[in-house]
Formats: structure tokens, C-alpha cells, sequence
């Protein structure tokens, strides 16, 4: 059996503008490869709009690819809608943003938990109050609630309720598509620690999707960081956080405070200036160049390689030995 769970190769989606002028075509994700091994988080960060949503629904195979494939314990995903694929689904969960619109109002919690145990034949009639219990308790709630309607929970407690309903199918992979960005920063806090215990108790692989890469960096073991489509650096996490090389991820970087004074009054600010370009209309080579302070001229004419520099620590950009030797100084 494969080692690798889930593996995207060079997978592009495209889209039709929304807006705007006709046959323009947006390349939501253009030429991205991951791995995912059992029980491996992989955070997806980047800015809104650079395509972590259309890749994590394209990983588990809710989106139609251009280009590329998807593997899933060495398999090519099933088409959509195919008996297979219907098989998968099972194995591949994902949990939105918004809990509320995600549980039917005129469910009660119970009802809502039962629906995935009865579809899928995976407890009787009798064992799905226990088992209901089990997974509330899994998730850091009381069996009570499993009487209440989602209205009567507060946000944390419904977004609970979701990841109790993602697991309820014991799955091998949850797409956590910005999960905590409805809730306040410490019910986030809570729910990366529940992740965190997950993590520790189960085998469950995780996609965990946000713009917010302090939130990533408590919860993804590896991570990658996307840019109109494309990453610009992947690594692990420590590695990323110890030496971010990408312009771009030392941009980000800058947006999550250091909890040592010191070191935060000693940092050399590099905050992001400009918009995102337009998808439709990316820039020519480098994507970043439009805001990056080392552009140059190499960087309109040629996209980056994407670059190994120390195991598994990639990056894409023409400047990279520069603001390694820059890193190093300082
Ligand atoms: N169904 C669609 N039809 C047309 N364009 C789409 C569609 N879905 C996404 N897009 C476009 O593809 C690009 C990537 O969108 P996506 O939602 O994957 O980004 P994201 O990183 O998840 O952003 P956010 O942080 O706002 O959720 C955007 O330009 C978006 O407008
Ligand atoms: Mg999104």
C-alpha cells in the first residue's frame, strides 16, 4: 500500500469570469503538486482569492480538474458522481467556515450526527445514542446537546458539531476550509486545540485551509503557501516560521505578531503593499513581482523554478540565494 494518502500533481482549474469581459478566464489554481501523507496536516495559506479553496475541494474530488491529477492512496480520483467516487466520499470530508448554514436549522444536534451513522450503515439503531455521546465527547462537547437545535449553540459549539459530524464517518482526510474565521480569536484558540488533540488521538489527515498563518502554523505539520494559484513556498512548519524565504511568506509574516518583545522590535518590517492582481490577468513571470520589493527584470520575463533548498523546503523566486544570505546577516 502506497505511504502517500492523498497527491496532487501539477493540477490547474480554471473558471469563467464572473464579471467583467466575456471568455476571460480566471486560473484559480494554476499548476500546484502536494502530498498529504495518513495523518498529516498540510496548512494552505494565502491571501483571499489565490485558490485554497478550489485546490482542497479539488483534492477530494469536488472539483472538476483542467488539467493534472489527483491520487488517492495511489488511485486516481473516481469521477464525480460515480459509484466509486460515492465510495471515497466517505473517506474524504470537509468542514466550511460558516457552521451555521452548514447544519439544518430544523435538525436537532442528534439528528444531525444520526444522518452520516444511518447513511453509511456504521451503527444500529441502538448504538447511535452511544455513539452520538462519543463523538460529541471526541469534539469537547456534552452528550446534552444532542437534544438542541444549532440555534441554541453558540458558534464554537456548531462548528463542534460539524468536525463531530466530518469524523462521525471515520474518514481519512478532513478539508478544514477556514474553519475558525466566523469565531472570535479565543473560541479560534479552542478550536485549534481540538484539532491539535485530534491530531494526537486519531489517524485523520488534515487540509487545514486559512488566510491566517499564525492560525496555520498551530496545527500544520507541513505547509504551502499559495499566490495567485501557485506556491510559493512549501516546507514544514518550523522550517517556515525559522526561515521564511519567499518575499511573499516574509510578507505574511509579518502580520502575525511575535510574542517576544525583543525580537518583534528587532524585525525588519516588510509589509505587504498593493492589491492581488487580477486572476484573469495575472502579471507575466513571477506572479509576486507587482509587489515585491526584489523584483526585477528577470522576474517579468521568467517564472521562478520552484526551487528545493534543504529537504523538502521549496521555494519560487529568481532572488531566493540573495534573501537567504540576507536572512543569514541579519
Ligand atoms: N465557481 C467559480 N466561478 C468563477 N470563479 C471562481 C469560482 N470559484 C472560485 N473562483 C475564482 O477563483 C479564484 C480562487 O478562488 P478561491 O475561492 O479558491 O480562493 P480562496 O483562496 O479560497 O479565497 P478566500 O480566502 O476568499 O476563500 C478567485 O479569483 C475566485 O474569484
Ligand atoms: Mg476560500
Amino acid at each position: 500500500m502506497s505511504e502517500v494518502l492523498l497527491e496532487a500533481e501539477d493540477i490547474r482549474i480554471r473558471f469563467a469570469k464572473r464579471s467583467g469581459r466575456k471568455n476571460q478566464v480566471v486560473r484559480a489554481v494554476d499548476g500546484l503538486s502536494f502530498a498529504v501523507d495518513p495523518g498529516e496536516t498540510f496548512g494552505l495559506v494565502g491571501e483571499s482569492g489565490s485558490g485554497k479553496s478550489t485546490a482542497g475541494n479539488a483534492a477530494i474530488g469536488l472539483q472538476e480538474l483542467f488539467s493534472g491529477t489527483v491520487r488517492y492512496r495511489g488511485e486516481p480520483m473516481p469521477v464525480p458522481g460515480s459509484a466509486r467516487w460515492r465510495d471515497l466520499r466517505r473517506q474524504l470530508q470537509v468542514v466550511f467556515q460558516d457552521p451555521f448554514s452548514s447544519l439544518n436549522p430544523r435538525w436537532t444536534i442528534r439528528q444531525a450526527l444520526s444522518e452520516p451513522l444511518k447513511l453509511h450503515g456504521l451503527a444500529s439503531a441502538e448504538e447511535r445514542d452511544g455513539a452520538i455521546a462519543r463523538l460529541l465527547e471526541q469534539v469537547g462537547l456534552g452528550a446534552e446537546l444532542a437534544a438542541r437545535y444549532p440555534a441554541a449553540l453558540s458558534g464554537g459549539q456548531r462548528q463542534r458539531v460539524c468536525i463531530a459530524r466530518a469524523l462521525a464517518v471515520q474518514p481519512e482526510l478532513i478539508v478544514c476550509d477556514e474553519i475558525t474565521s466566523a469565531l472570535d480569536v479565543s473560541t479560534q484558540a479552542q478550536i485549534i486545540s481540538l484539532l491539535q488533540d485530534l491530531k494526537a488521538q486519531t489517524q485523520v489527515a488534515l487540509i487545514f485551509i486559512s488566510h491566517d498563518l499564525g492560525l496555520v502554523r498551530g496545527v500544520a505539520d507541513r505547509i504551502g503557501v499559495m499566490y495567485l494559484g501557485r506556491f510559493v513556498e512549501t516546507g514544514e512548519t518550523g522550517k517556515i516560521f525559522a526561515r521564511p524565504l519567499h518575499p511573499y511568506t516574509i510578507a505574511l509574516l509579518h502580520a502575525v505578531p511575535v510574542p517576544d518583545p525583543e525580537r518583534e522590535a528587532a524585525r525588519k518590517h516588510q509589509p505587504l503593499h498593493g492589491e492581488i492582481p487580477d486572476p484573469a490577468d495575472p502579471p507575466s513571470g513571477c506572479y509576486f513581482r507587482t509587489r515585491c520589493p526584489y523584483a526585477t527584470d528577470i522576474c517579468a520575463a521568467e517564472a521562478p523554478a520552484f526551487e528545493e533548498m534543504e529537504d523538502g523546503h521549496r521555494v519560487a523566486c529568481h532572488h531566493v540565494r540573495e534573501i537567504e544570505q540576507g536572512v543569514r546577516r541579519s
